[in-house]
């Protein structure tokens, strides 16, 4: 049997984890779960977030999938014990935030470091925790934007709304003097450039999906031709269906599964 991995957000955000895995790792079969019906993920308890995720890793097993991508920064700092538990020891768990904070900790010694997520993401401190751990050295700056991910999510990016949006949050004083800004919510690539200009060449972006996608594409050699993929959402809109085509630029079925019922 191929590699198959499931791979899971609130929404479209992890797509773009899930297209990076894509990119470097054609031949894998990627099944894809989007929990649309209890976006946004950001402002929901720990135990909520635990719970939505333990039914998803379920459905994901049920579809044989090998190999688990946690591909939301709020489900891995809420849930990346509990996705390990249910998925047991033979199948491997990837999240989001570890391979971001050794890329940070290996280049920016001595500097301080930005980091933006949803209000989840950021009250667990994870990130400043683990950066810590891994190099003292580096300060960290936390910011929470609990605004992006739900305006992302409805289509607001490269425009006006989205760029007063996004100067509004960047300007915080904590943010002065920063090397770089981790994008800590997998939704965040989709704003990128506008977070690049606003910085104008000042500050390197750190967009975790190419970084997660080289870890978990690291342990796998695989040949032969590209293979379909399957995408599930638990709530059908037909703005995901189009999210997803724009993405993956072909024409692709999704579809709703009420796991939660
Ligand atoms: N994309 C997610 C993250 O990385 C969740 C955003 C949300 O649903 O609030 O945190």
């Amino acid at each position: 049997m191929g590699l198959k991995i499931g791979i899971f957000d609130s929404g479209i955000g992890g797509l773009t984890v899930a297209k990076a895995i894509k990119n470097k790792l054609p031949q894998a079969e990627l099944v894809y779960f989007g929990d649309t019906a209890h976006l946004p993920y950001g402002d929901k308890s720990p135990a909520s977030i635990r719970h939505y995720s333990t039914k998803i890793t379920q459905f994901l097993l049920s579809e044989n999938c090998t190999a688990l991508v946690i591909a939301c920064n709020t489900a891995s700092a809420h849930a990346f014990k509990t996705v390990k538990d249910v998925a047991g020891p033979d199948i491997p768990v990837f999240n989001v935030i570890d391979p971001v904070v050794e890329f940070i900790a290996t280049r920016y010694q001595n500097q301080k470091v930005g980091i933006i997520a949803t209000r989840g993401t950021i009250k667990t401190r994870v990130y400043p925790r683990r950066i810590k751990i891994a190099n003292d050295s580096i300060t960290v700056a936390s910011k929470a934007t609990p605004l992006l991910a739900p305006m992302i999510e409805e289509g607001f990016f490269n425009n006006n709304i989205s760029k007063t949006v996004i100067e509004s949050y960047l300007k915080a004083r904590e943010l002065n003097g920063i090397s770089a800004l981790v994008l800590g919510c997998t939704h965040y690539p989709l704003i990128q450039s506008e977070v690049e200009a606003f910085f104008k060449g000042s500050v390197d972006i750190i967009d975790s999906a190419n970084v997660v996608a080289e870890s978990v594409a690291r342990g796998y050699s695989l040949k032969g031709k590209e293979v379909t993929d399957k995408f599930y959402v638990s709530d059908f809109t037909k703005g995901f269906e189009k999210s997803t085509q724009t993405f993956f630029g072909k024409k692709i079925e999704l579809k709703e599964e009420r796991i939660f019922d």
